[in-house]
C-alpha cells in the first residue's frame, strides 16, 4: 500500500518527499518532532489518532524554542494529519511522525534567519520494543542537565547511544539517568514503578520528555483504579525493588519491565496493576471507552 506525506504544502507520495543534502535540520538537529499514533478499531473499521491535539500543542511549543515560525494553527495541523491518514488507507495500527524544521539550504549553526519548514508522513507501525515484557539495563549514557522541553532531534543522540548500548549488552532498552544520578526515563519511554500500591514516577525536574502517555496513565490509574501517582526523584535501588515497573510512550504504549540490570522485578511477571493499566489504555486508544472519546479524532473508515 503506497503512502502519502505533505510535504512543501502539498500531499505527495512518500517517495517524492527528499530533502536537500544541505538542509540546516539534518546537519546540526534544528528540528521537532512529534510520535502520534494512529490505532486501527478492527470492529468498527475506523482508525482513532490519540490525543492529536496535545502532540501538536507540544508540537507549537517546540517551535517556539527552536524560532520556528510555524505558518499553521493546531487545528490546521490536525486537519492535514486526518487527510493525510485518509489518503494512506492503512488497515492497521500506523503512527504519524510530523517534523517541523529548519529547511533552509544553508551551513551555520544557529537558529535565527534560517527558513523552515513543516512536513508530515504516515507508516505503518506495530509494537514498538516488540516484547511482552522488557528486561532493561542502566545506560552509562545520561540525559543531558539542561534539557529543553521539546522533542528536538539534536537531543536524542544520548537516547541513541543507550539503546544501542542496552541492545548490544542483551537488554531490550535503556533506563536513562539524569546527569546527579536519579532515574529520567527509557531511550523513548517515559518509565513509572509501583511501590506500595501507588505508581511513581520521576518529577518534571529529571529531565526527560514531558509524555503524553505519562499523563493518559496518570488519570487513567486515578479515576479509572483509584490509583494516586506520586512525582519524585527516584533512586538506582528502588527501581530493583519495585513491584512492579513499566514503560509509557506514544510508540511503546504501556510496556511491562521485567527485568533491570539481571534482576527481577517483583516475581519477574507482568504485574497486576500493570496489566489492568495495560487493559484500559488499549480499550481507550482504540475508540472503545465511551468516557474517552475526546481523546481519538476519527480518521480512515472503510
Ligand atoms: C525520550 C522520550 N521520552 C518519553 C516519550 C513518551 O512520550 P509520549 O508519551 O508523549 O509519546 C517519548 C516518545 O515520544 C520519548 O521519545
Amino acid at each position: 500500500m503506497p503512502s502519502y506525506a505533505y510535504f512543501h504544502k502539498q500531499f505527495v507520495p512518500l517517495s517524492e518527499a527528499k530533502i536537500g543534502v544541505m538542509t540546516n535540520a539534518f546537519h546540526y538537529g534544528t528540528a521537532i518532532f512529534e510520535g502520534i499514533r494512529g490505532n486501527w478499531n478492527s470492529e468498527q473499521k475506523q482508525i482513532y489518532l490519540f490525543r492529536l491535539k496535545e502532540h501538536y500543542e507540544r508540537l507549537h511549543n517546540g517551535c517556539r524554542i527552536l524560532k520556528i515560525a510555524l505558518p499553521y494553527t493546531i487545528d490546521e495541523l490536525c486537519q492535514i494529519t486526518v487527510k493525510l491518514v485518509e489518503m494512506c488507507r492503512f488497515e492497521e495500527d500506523i503512527y504519524v511522525r510530523p517534523l517541523a524544521y529548519k529547511s533552509a539550504e544553508r551551513l551555520g549553526v544557529r537558529l535565527h534567519d534560517v527558513e523552515d519548514d513543516f512536513l508530515a508522513f504516515v507508516i505503518p507501525w506495530g509494537p514498538y520494543l516488540d516484547v511482552d515484557k522488557a528486561r532493561c539495563g542502566i545506560s552509562s549514557w545520561r540525559r543531558p542537565e539542561e534539557t529543553p522541553r521539546a522533542k528536538i532531534t539534536g537531543l536524542y543522540i544520548n537516547n541513541a547511544l543507550a539503546k544501542s548500548e542496552a541492545i548490544e549488552n542483551g537488554f531490550d532498552e535503556a533506563i536513562m539517568f539524569t546527569s546527579d544520578g536519579h532515574v529520567s526515563e527509557g531511550s523513548g519511554e517515559n518509565i513509572f514503578l509501583v511501590t506500595d500500591g501507588k505508581l511513581v514516577t520521576p518529577a518534571s525536574y529529571d529531565s526527560f520528555l514531558m509524555g503524553i502517555t505519562r499523563d493518559t496513565v496518570i488519570k487513567l490509574a486515578q479515576k479509572e483504579l483509584g490509583i494516586e501517582t506520586i512525582e519524585r526523584q527516584i533512586d538506582r535501588s528502588e527501581l530493583y525493588i519495585a513491584e512492579e515497573c513499566f514503560f509509557t510512550g506514544t510508540a511503546a504504549h504501556i510496556t511491562p519491565i521485567a527485568e533491570i540490570d539481571h534482576r527481577k522485578i517483583g516475581n519477574g511477571e507482568i504485574g497486576e496493576i500493570t496489566k489492568r493499566l495495560q487493559q484500559l489504555y488499549s480499550e481507550v486508544i482504540r475508540g472503545n471507552n465511551p468516557k474517552y472519546l475526546d481523546w481519538c479524532t476519527p480518521a480512515y473508515k472503510r
